[in-house]
């Protein structure tokens, strides 16, 4: 459903920040986009957007390549949504429901829909213990949630999700990854555009690298992370876990707690 082809885009003239880029994010149900700092990934939401539009190639949208008229643009934006990196960025209210609600209220949406979705989404991100607060006040990770939760209203069929745990506590970690298990189970696409390898490789089945604006690998998150030569390239190292299975010979797991249970219950074997 949402595709690119042969995608490339520079901010400025001979310096490519987009190169050639073939991409299906209908292969995953949680689809990941790594690469270093720089690599392009933020561009890339740019583009899949229409927020920037790519001097070659093209995204493709239900099939069809994208239209840039404002309508087009509109109707897309309500099936694919962003959450930026920074919250900042995107909370624009002191609180919390007006916020989230925002969007729909401008697409004229009934006040009873609107408290049905306002309900669900808060509850997805686990927003109750701080819903009256407001959002000044929150933590950085709460203001993430809040984001998402934001996104989430639009009940949208794609979720874009831009560096999701950057700058988070261990503990708001791992409640993003929850969160975007949540989100997936749901029967959402997600897409992660992210350089936290441990996150991309615990949370998604379908997984782009990029170096430098370019394609250098895609596969499932196992094919993709058994490579490390191919990461190094990438500016990037293997997931703890997978270091763990090729360097220690470990079972090759998805989660710590897999690998936990494994060892745990070899240990008890008797003898
Ligand atoms: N608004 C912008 N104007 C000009 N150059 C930009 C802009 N945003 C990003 N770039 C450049 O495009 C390249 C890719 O950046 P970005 O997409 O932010 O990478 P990533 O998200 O992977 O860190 C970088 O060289 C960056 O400096
Ligand atoms: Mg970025």
């Amino acid at each position: 459903m949402l595709a690119t082809e042969a995608l490339c885009f520079s901010w400025q003239q001979d310096q490519p920040a987009l190169c050639d880029l073939t991409l299906d994010f209908s292969r995953g149900r949680v689809t990941g986009i790594i690469g270093a700092n720089g690599c392009g990934k933020s561009t890339l939401f740019m583009n899949l957007l229409g927020l920037q539009r790519p001097q070659s190639g093209r995204v493709l949208w239900q099939g069809e390549p994208l239209r840039y008229d404002k309508a087009s643009l509109l109707a897309l934006r309500q099936r694919l949504v962003l959450v930026f990196q920074e919250p900042d960025h995107q909370l624009f209210y002191t609180d919390i429901d007006s916020d989230i609600a925002f969007a729909l209220r401008n697409l004229g949406m009934a006040e009873s829909v609107i408290q049905g979705r306002l309900e669900q989404a808060l509850a997805l991100v686990g927003a109750g213990s701080f819903r009256h607060q407001p959002i000044q006040y929150l933590s950085h990770g709460q203001k993430k949630r809040v984001a998402i939760a934001g996104a989430l209203v639009m009940q949208s069929d794609y979720l874009l999700l831009d560096e999701p745990t950057a700058g988070l506590d261990p503990q708001g970690r791992a409640a993003m990854i929850e969160i975007i298990k949540r989100i997936s189970d749901q029967g959402r696409h997600v897409i992660v555009a992210s350089h936290d390898i441990d996150l991309i490789y615990h949370i998604c089945d379908y997984i782009y690298v990029m170096a430098q604006g370019r394609l250098l690998a895609q596969g499932s998150e196992r094919d993709v992370f058994l490579q490390s030569a191919l990461l190094a390239r990438a500016g990037l190292s293997q997931p703890w876990l997978v270091k763990a299975h090729t360097r220690l010979g470990m079972p090759l797991v998805k989660t710590e707690q897999e690998l936990f249970d494994i060892v745990g219950q070899s240990q008890e074997m008797p003898l």
